[in-house]
């Protein structure tokens, strides 16, 4: 007798049996509502949920994301366009309970156990199955706000920035005054000590500056260098960019006295040429200037090459 046999037997003899569903049903009812109750009374009391900060309204660089059992529908929301929104959030997931709702009714076989009802069954699996993939999905998908969800710093610089009512004169994102420059497109030569010696003290770099020194305290400073900062990325220059300097261009060329005198001095070319320009410049100096006695480098050096060698040279500026 196989096991299928089996339960159909035990399947019989306790129907025949019966069980009153006053109390006996009942009462396991009632105990298993008990240890459901009490269970969540210990995780309440012991192991309270995390909760996060307070919400701030000025803070923009919050991702939310809904809770784990959430994130399904939080991912089908992705396959639908903002105007079908609603089919996603409401319709589908409806539909869905109505199915539910309707099993008993569909349903209607002799049969109870899982196996003897493949298509019902088979349908749940799959349901279960979609559940679980769509949470793996969502909870793998990237933050809206990747490179600042990490960053501390550039949330701090963020408030620090409204706090201090730096948008009365600078513009980020075309908001704010124009009494200084915009803050979201300063030059590629601007370094990070440069912008926090400005911070500090104004004056000291720029004499007779209007914007006034705040007496900004050292962390305060860094965070709203990494805040300008995170509008203007650097393109930082690889360690073999001087290299590829001194190998190719330093026989005609000099930065800081390092170099030969055939050809201008580029210590301070970054103040005068952007880095677009002198990526072209250095791959046909003809369309420039054809009579040039530099060598094209198009072919000669690799593009990434290149491109190294145009934000070295693009950060060559004595600020
Ligand atoms: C009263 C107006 C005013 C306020 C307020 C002000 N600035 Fe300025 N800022 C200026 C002006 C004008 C300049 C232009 C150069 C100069 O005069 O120093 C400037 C220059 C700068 C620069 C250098 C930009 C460049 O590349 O030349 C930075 C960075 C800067 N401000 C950041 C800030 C921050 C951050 C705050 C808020 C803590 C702030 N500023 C508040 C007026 C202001
Ligand atoms: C044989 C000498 C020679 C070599 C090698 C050389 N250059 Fe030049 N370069 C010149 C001369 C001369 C000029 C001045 C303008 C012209 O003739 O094109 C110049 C101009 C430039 C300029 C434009 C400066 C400006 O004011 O716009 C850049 C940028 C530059 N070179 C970069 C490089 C780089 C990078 C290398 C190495 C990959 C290099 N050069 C190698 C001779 C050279």
């Amino acid at each position: 007798m196989n096991w299928h046999e089996e339960y159909r037997k035990k399947y019989k003899e306790l129907k025949e049996k019966g069980v009153p569903f006053f109390p006996d049903v009942v009462l396991l009812d009632t105990i298993a509502a008990c240890l459901v109750f009490a269970l969540l009374v210990y995780l309440a009391a012991f192991h309270p949920p995390h909760l996060e900060g307070l919400a701030d309204p000025t803070d923009t660089n919050y991702t939310p994301r809904p809770e784990w059992y959430f994130l399904f529908l939080f991912q089908a929301l992705k396959f639908f366009p903002g105007s079908m929104e609603a089919v996603a959030a409401i319709i589908l997931p409806g539909a869905l309970l109505g199915v539910l709702f309707l099993v008993p009714f569909l349903d209607r076989g002799p049969e109870r156990h899982p196996f003897d009802r493949p298509l019902w069954t088979g349908l749940g699996i799959f349901g279960l199955c979609v559940y679980a993939g769509l949470t793996w999905a969502a909870s793998k998908s990237p933050l809206a706000n990747p490179a600042e969800e990490k960053r501390p710093d550039v949330i701090a610089g963020k408030r620090l920035y409204a706090q201090l009512s730096c948008a009365y004169c600078h513009q980020i994102k075309n908001e704010g005054g124009r009494v200084g420059p915009a803050l979201d497109r300063l030059s590629d030569a601007t370094t990070d000590e440069w912008l926090s010696k400005h911070l500090r003290d104004p004056q000291a770099g720029t004499p007779g500056s209007r914007m006034p020194k705040m007496n900004l305290l050292d962390d305060e400073v860094s965070a709203l260098t990494a805040y300008i900062r995170s509008y203007n990325p650097n393109d930082p220059f690889t360690p073999a960019a001087p290299k590829l300097f001194a190998e190719n261009c330093s026989a005609c060329h000099r930065i800081r006295g390092e170099g030969g005198d055939l050809a201008p001095d580029l210590s301070e070319i970054g103040a005068m040429r952007d880095k677009a320009h002198i990526q072209k410049y250095i791959q046909d100096p003809a369309q420039f200037n054809p009579d040039s006695t530099m060598p094209a480098y198009k072919g000669q050096l690799k593009d990434h090459e290149i491109e190294d060698l145009s934000r070295y040279l693009a950060r060559q500026r004595r600020r």
